[in-house]
């Protein structure tokens, strides 16, 4: 198994991220042990350098055996040597993992991210989540795991065998070492993680809404230019670089104080101390230190110090990576779908009837209230939506495709709850042509085959024939391969819309919602468009919500909606009798010219 497929399959329901690392960590265990064997044995040869050393000096030096000479020099070039191709091993295992763990993360955060409805999704920036995935992920993996937490291992075994090297050289010597340490590095990483902590946590939130502010604006330029307020984006692009650079500059100053310059008076200050009270000891002729165990000692004190640095940077690395974590973490479990059912979701079929019964939705915020919403739609039916703007028209469709979950009722599926069936299989099923459609930063072709790869280019003829787009595309010097920018900024409104409903049928749906879809043509196209989808209609089942009523007159029924409520229902002709809101909005087209009908001015209130 993948490692990334390993942490999207244990991320869902563990506690935290920790549980996700530590078991994606544990499952490279085998790849770590090689890694860490090869550093132990690279360091104990590194290690063995000051013993030899001493050899050196109190049997060769001192006793002046030179035949042995030749050999201790030898083994003074190989043993650093072997000793770095081994470390070097564990140096690439720390880059894999670190570059394993950063893709793993980034994997699940996009995966988490692609299951969130969109009124969760809402709740960030774009700009903010790409930092997150790409920032806040690699500040994990590539530079946590990578260049502390495993580095940390390492060190971890070259300070336990210095440690036991120097209580076995000289125990006293050993014990003051320790002394003089451990309160420092008690305190330096006690105050200096508290603080880190607290900076980082401040430097990625800025970086959040920064990514989030820039993105926002530079996606929309055209508004900043149109409103010409470049002088005012100026100024806050700069107040947001000295926020962040003032961050940054206390999260690396705590650093450089606390363990670059405390760390190496602790280090310097230690090594004296252990040398002065080593060659107190030679002076006095104590035997259990000699010349050349006090040489020893003297490489040792400074190999001890620095692997408890190291030890210390990953400590303060860990309270570094700790706000990152968290961000990544409120994504990964910011929302869990509730299971309504115990039974597995099922497949979707084609879908002969759906009903709304009694439905109640509102927003957070209490807006955008459906009250009580009631209707039965049997396959091949043409149903209209209409009402005033903000009335719930887009809710509606969107309740049918999951993206939003009613509060109260039920919406069924061929009499079954929307919740029994897999999300997917439903818009495999249902569609939505939406009025402003977005499309992606790629070839016509590519944009097309968007919604069902498995179509011919017979289909995507035809598809785009209905669409009324035909015409246009021949007019592209590359046709079909004409990239269209990003969200198809280099289309006209228009020939968006026509290219979402080429898209729509290609999907080949039971069920096409119709957000307004021809509100950007001019009258000739919408009608033949209308008259070419109702020929490939068959016994589909259309939804279609429009403020143009001339495009929904041929509807079966025609459901209007009023503050969330349906207010009234029956097909054009009824609904005219009833002199209700249908009639006066009706009317109020005409009297604008919108429809062709004589002006009745009775029917207006
Ligand atoms: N994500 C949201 N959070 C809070 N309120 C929302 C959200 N989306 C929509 N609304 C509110 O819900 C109400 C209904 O919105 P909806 O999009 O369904 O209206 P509509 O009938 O489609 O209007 P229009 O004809 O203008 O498209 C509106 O008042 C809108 O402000
Ligand atoms: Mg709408």
């Amino acid at each position: 198994m993948s490692l990334s497929n390993f942490f999207a399959k244990h991320t869902k329901g563990a506690l935290s991220i920790y549980n996700s690392i530590n078991r994606l960590l544990l499952s490279r265990k085998k790849l770590i042990f090689i890694g860490l064997l090869c550093t132990v044995v690279g360091s104990a040869l590194s290690l063995f350098m000051p013993i030899l050393m001493k050899f050196t000096v109190d049997t060769v030096l001192v006793k002046g055996n030179w035949r042995i000479l030749l050999f201790t020099l030898a083994g003074l070039v190989v043993l650093p040597v072997a000793a770095a191709i081994l470390t070097s091993i564990m140096s690439r295992i720390r880059v894999q993992i670190g570059g394993e763990v950063t893709d793993a993360l980034r994997e699940s955060l996009f995966q988490k991210i692609t299951q969130l409805p969109p009124y969760v999704l809402h709740q960030y920036k774009p700009g903010d989540l790409v930092g997150r995935i790409t920032r806040s992920c690699g500040e994990i993996g590539e530079v946590y795991i990578q260049n502390e937490l495993l580095p940390a291992f390492q060190t971890a075994l070259v300070c336990i065998g210095t440690i036991g090297i120097m209580f076995a050289l000289s125990w006293k010597l050993a014990l003051i070492s320790f002394t003089l340490l451990i309160p420092f590095i008690l305190f330096i990483s006690h105050v200096l993680g508290k603080k880190v902590e607290r900076s980082m946590t401040r430097f990625f939130s800025i970086l959040s809404k920064a990514d989030g502010y820039f993105v926002e604006r530079i996606a929309n330029m055209k508004t900043v230019q149109l409103f010409t307020q470049e002088k005012k984006e100026k100024e806050a692009v700069k107040s947001w670089m000295t926020t962040y650079r003032e961050s940054r500059r206390q999260t690396s100053y705590l650093r450089i104080w606390f363990l670059d310059i405390l760390g190496s008076f602790e280090q310097s200050f230690g090594t004296g101390l252990v040398f002065a009270f080593g060659a107190w000891q030679v002076l006095r002729g104590d035997p259990s230190m000699t010349i050349g165990s006090l040489i020893a000692f003297t490489v040792y004190v400074p190999i001890l110090y620095s692997s408890i640095h190291t030890l210390q940077q990953a400590y303060v690395g860990h309270q570094k990576a700790k706000p990152a974590m968290k961000l990544i973490e409120e994504v990964l479990f910011v929302w869990e779908k509730e299971e309504e059912s115990s039974n597995s979701p099922i497949k979707a079929s084609t879908i002969r009837e759906m009903s709304f019964e009694a439905v109640c939705f509102h927003h957070k915020d209490g807006s955008g209230k459906l009250d009580d919403v009631s209707f039965c739609i049997q396959t091949g039916e043409t149903v209209a939506i209409v009402g005033p703007t903000g009335a719930g028209k887009s809710t509606i469709f969107d309740l049918i495709l999951g993206f939003l979950e009613p509060h109260a009722g039920r919406i069924r599926l061929n009499g079954a709850h929307l919740n029994v069936y897999e999300l997917a299989s439903v818009r495999e099923r249902v569609t939505l042509i939406e009025q402003a459609p977005i499309m992606w930063d790629d070839t016509i072709r590519n944009n097309l085959i968007y919604s069902n790869e498995n179509v011919t280019e017979e289909d995507i003829r035809k598809a785009l024939n209905i669409a009324q787009m035909h015409d246009f595309i021949d007019t592209l010097p590359e046709g079909m391969e004409t990239v269209i920018g990003e969200r198809g900024v280099r289309l006209s409104g228009g020939e968006r819309q026509r290219l979402a409903v080429a898209r729509a049928i290609l999907r080949d749906p039971d069920i096409v919602l119709m957000d307004e879809p021809t509100s950007a043509l001019d009258s000739t196209t919408e009608e033949a468009l209308m008259r070419k989808l109702f020929k490939w209609k068959g016994n589909r089942t259309f939804l279609i919500i429009a403020h143009r009523l001339s495009t929904i007159r041929e509807a079966d029924r025609i459901l209007v909606l009023e503050d969330g409520r349906i207010v009234e229902t029956g097909t054009h002709e009824e609904l005219l009798e009833k002199e209700g809101l249908y009639t006066k909005l009706y009317y109020t087209q005409m009297s604008k010219g919108r429809v062709t009908k004589a002006l009745t001015k009775s029917a207006i209130e």
